[in-house]
């Protein structure tokens, strides 16, 4: 592939926080598309620049619309088996979708300079965030044919509050959101899509079998692959590094413990 400088030589990272300041979720989705193609043809050609201090925010902007609540005042999903259910489910997955979006454009911001991460990291998570900015797209377009819109109903506010826990350490990040939150979607996403069939809602049920659950296996996989680069490039080095290896795993194997089985996550590897 030939490799073109962007004409404003932007780099990734750079384009990373254009994504991540952009409020319209819409807009979120589009930029980080587009970025993604950039990257991926090869006309956004470094991941960011050494001499450039990166400022990332706490919080992603977003629009202010979507009434957020925080997760004991979210009223019931319900089970899919009404109109009114479908709408709600669907409401909360383009929620989680959005901040999904800025999950992968934020550790790309975040860590891929500070950690030093070879140049796979960028892509994987460039394509992690193109996924994402799909999954948002696609489920709104659902939403509204279902005869509602993103905003409609209150979405809960906890989703940053493990992004924000774990701004400060990579394998944290990668082990909670990637292998935890993400994995913990998987699991639960067979029984979603089956109840969309039971309540006659076919559609969302393909669109949740054929795009969605496949495409978060490899977002699990990315978030295992990464941690164990991390946990074999510290074990390679001094033994003050490899101290921090084995608090990181003790500290993965607890999370794993309480949230997921251990075999499940060993599926998706
Ligand atoms: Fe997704
Ligand atoms: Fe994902």
């Amino acid at each position: 592939m030939t490799q073109m400088s962007s004409s404003n030589g932007e780099t990734l990272v750079e384009a990373a926080l254009r994504v991540l300041h952009t409020d319209d979720p819409f807009e979120k989705a589009r930029l980080g598309d587009e970025v993604a193609n950039k990257w991926l043809q090869g006309h956004i050609v470094r991941p960011y620049d050494d001499s450039v201090d990166i400022v990332v925010p706490d919080r992603p902007s977003r629009l202010s619309n979507v009434k957020l609540v925080s997760p004991s005042e979210m009223p019931k999903l319900g089970k899919a088996g009404s109109l009114q259910s479908r709408q709600s489910i669907v409401h909360s997955l383009v929620h989680t979708e959005s901040w999904a979006i800025d999950l992968s454009w934020d550790i790309i911001a975040r860590f891929g300079k500070q950690d030093s991460m070879p140049r796979d990291f960028f892509t994987d998570f460039v394509k992690v965030a193109q996924d994402e900015g799909r999954h948002f797209s696609l489920l709104a377009a659902r939403l509204k044919e279902l005869g509602s819109f993103y905003g409609a109903l209150p979405a809960h506010d906890g989703l940053w509050d493990s992004a924000t826990i774990t701004s400060k350490d990579l394998p944290a990040r990668l082990a909670i959101e990637h292998c935890v939150h993400e994995a913990r979607g998987l699991d639960v996403l067979p029984t979603t899509i089956s109840r969309f069939r039971k309540g006659g809602d076919d559609k969302t049920a393909e669109l949740l079998e054929k795009v969605v659950y496949p495409e978060e296996i490899t977002h699990c996989a990315a978030g295992v692959k990464w941690f164990q680069y991390l946990c074999l490039r510290s074990k390679n080095g001094d033994d003050a590094a490899c101290g921090s290896l084995v608090s990181e795993l003790s500290k993965f194997q607890q999370v794993l413990m309480y949230r997921v089985r251990v075999r499940r996550i060993s599926n998706y590897l």
